[in-house]
């Protein structure tokens, strides 16, 4: 069976000084889950040596040439990453990247040797008009390349309206989505049942392990509440 993965997203936060927080969490425990933190590019370097897997938050699809401050995937991995995240929803806005992009870019992290992270996820007004299953559908044809596999790839179900806002869907909304996902990768890969399937958007200590209880939640995709040791941990604990 898979191992539960609880994977932290620090977005554009950290400097050097804060990397005195992994060293914290690495003292934490002897984790009997997968933890992976996917950090600032610049911080990645400097991480050597702890207990976890290291990610990056995006890459560009190309493997080198004229795009002036991208970073390509072989660079992410020369560094120490194992993990890149695709396709993120402020990517997606702050980036106007497109299903195809985050394909192209996951399918550039697969031909590094990473393992992508590819987030997917429904606006409120789309949770509101019924549209998403449709939206996770479309998202999942267009985002996910033919290469991805169970060994290559993970899936973030992220709804964009619980996304640093402390809203939550209820377990049976993530439920819903979660089974829908298995499903369809299901019908797609020969090996569609073993693909991790993260949930984000606002998981915190206290709400973790019931997240954790829906079928198909093999793990979580933590933004606010993995920059802190403190408040890490004990979801990590949660998924073990
Ligand atoms: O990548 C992580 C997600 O965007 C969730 O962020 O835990 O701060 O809501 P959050």
């Amino acid at each position: 069976m898979r191992r539960k993965l609880a994977a932290g997203n620090w977005k554009m936060n950290g400097l050097r000084a804060d990397l005195a927080a992994l060293d914290t969490l690495a003292e934490q425990r002897g984790f009997d889950v997968d933890v992976l933190i996917c950090l600032p590019a610049t911080l990645i370097g400097s991480c050597a040596g702890l207990p976890f897997a290291i990610g990056g938050q995006d890459c560009h699809s190309a493997t080198h040439g004229a795009h002036t401050g991208d970073i390509s995937a072989a660079m992410l991995a020369d560094i120490g990453a194992t993990h890149v995240i695709t396709g993120h929803s402020e990517r997606r806005s702050d980036h106007h990247e497109t299903d195809a992009m985050v394909a192209a870019k996951s399918r550039a992290a697969h031909e590094a040797g990473l393992t992508a992270i590819i987030c997917i996820g429904e606006t409120l007004v789309q949770r509101a008009d019924g549209s998403t299953l449709a939206v996770i559908d479309a998202q999942l044809a267009g985002s996910v390349p033919d290469c991805a596999t169970a060994d290559n790839t993970v899936i973030a179900y992220e709804p964009i309206w619980a996304i640093g806002t402390g809203k939550v869907p209820t377990t049976e909304q993530i439920a819903e989505v979660h089974a829908h996902i298995r499903a369809r990768l299901a019908a797609r890969f020969a090996d569609g049942a073993d693909f991790g399937i993260l949930y984000g958007g606002s998981v915190k200590a206290e709400n973790a392990a019931a997240i954790f209880a829906v079928p198909h939640v093999t793990g979580a995709l933590v933004g606010g509440a993995s920059l802190k040791p403190a408040d890490f941990t004990p979801i990590i604990a949660a998924l073990a």
